[in-house]
């Protein structure tokens, strides 16, 4: 994407340090900072901790190639390719990080996470030019904007699991205006989230993924994509939404089969318990999805502002 320069017509202030409406810190350590076998055997290779991009029929595609896919989309279009600043919220186990390395070796990369393990993993094989922090966005604060902000389910922790409507839209206003800050005009925010689909209150689906949300990712809440696009109005520009469930139904299933051949081997390495509780809960996220309760978001979003050609 072309880095046109131009003058800003939202003031900069200084971002203080912005409240967390979303999950605590030690309720993510308390999810991610697991052994990271476990991770590097159910999630494979790319070690990326949310959904693919799948080709259909699925039995055609590889989960391999799938987070490839994704990883690619998100670079495309966010323009990290040919930008010079990257920000990456919420890293995870690196696998953005890692693909960016192959295609950008010389990206000036700042990356934000929770968990421990995760960060210490991470440094072990990456450059000095992708910087990891261990910092929530709330607080991380530079003087320097981006060219592409990008974001893969991390979202899901933004708001808190109690939070209604009308307090998920103010948890992501806040998260959307920390992006527009660091932006520069024309920049933008790649996102992908798991979120609600249009589905009635009530029905069986919808009840197995609030429980999830509520027994398996502790304090997290989903947003519907009309809260996401009222958050982001105030700072942004719609240039792609979509809500691909069967990404998720495809991914979902291949990290079970994956967590099922490797079941003997996890046992011993983390414990029967833990393994049975994953396999569990992905069982029932897979219900959830199958049910047509929640659906996966990709949005796009550009840093509103005068565009020169
Ligand atoms: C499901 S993982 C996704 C990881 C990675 N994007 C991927 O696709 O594999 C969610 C990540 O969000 C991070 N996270 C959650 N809340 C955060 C916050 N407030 N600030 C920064 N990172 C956060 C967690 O530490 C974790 O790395």
């Amino acid at each position: 994407m072309a880095s046109t320069r131009v003058t800003d017509p939202i003031p900069q202030t200084p971002t203080a340090t912005i409240p967390n409406l979303g999950a605590s810190k030690a309720s993510i350590q308390a999810h991610y900072d697991r052994e990271p076998r476990l991770y590097e055997r159910f999630l494979g290779a790319s070690l990326a901790y949310s959904a693919g991009i799948w080709i259909e029929p699925s039995n055609r595609d590889t989960l391999e190639a799938a987070q490839l896919r994704k990883l690619d989309w998100h670079i495309d279009i966010s323009g990290a390719e040919s930008a010079q600043r990257v920000l990456e919220v919420g890293f995870g186990w690196g696998s953005l990080i890692k693909r960016l390395i192959t295609r950008r070796p010389d990206l000036d990369y700042v990356g934000l996470s929770l968990a421990d393990n995760q960060a210490e993993y991470v440094r072990r094989y990456a450059p000095e030019n992708f910087k990891t922090e261990l910092a929530a966005w709330q607080v991380y604060q530079t003087n320097r904007p981006f060219d592409a902000i990008l974001s893969l389910e991390a979202m899901e922790h933004f708001a808190g699991k109690t939070a209604d409507r009308n307090e998920r839209i103010e948890a992501y206003r806040l998260f959307f205006e920390f992006c527009g800050r660091a932006l520069r005009v024309g920049g933008r925010a790649s996102i992908q989230v798991n979120g609600w689909a249009n589905i009635a209150p009530g029905s069986e689906a919808r009840h197995i993924a609030e429980s999830r949300i509520d027994g398996f990712w502790t304090e997290g809440n989903l947003p519907h994509a009309s809260e996401m696009l009222l958050a982001s109005e105030p700072w942004f520009n719609l240039v792609h939404l979509e809500g691909k469930p069967h990404d998720y139904v495809y991914t979902l299933r291949a990290w079970l089969r994956n967590l099922r051949s490797h079941e003997a081997d996890l046992n011993a390495l983390v414990g029967p318990e833990m393994v049975s509780d994953y396999i569990r809960n992905l069982t029932l996220c897979l219900k959830a999805y199958v049910g047509g309760a929640v659906t996966l978001y990709r949005l796009v979003l550009e840093r509103k502002g005068p565009v020169v050609a």
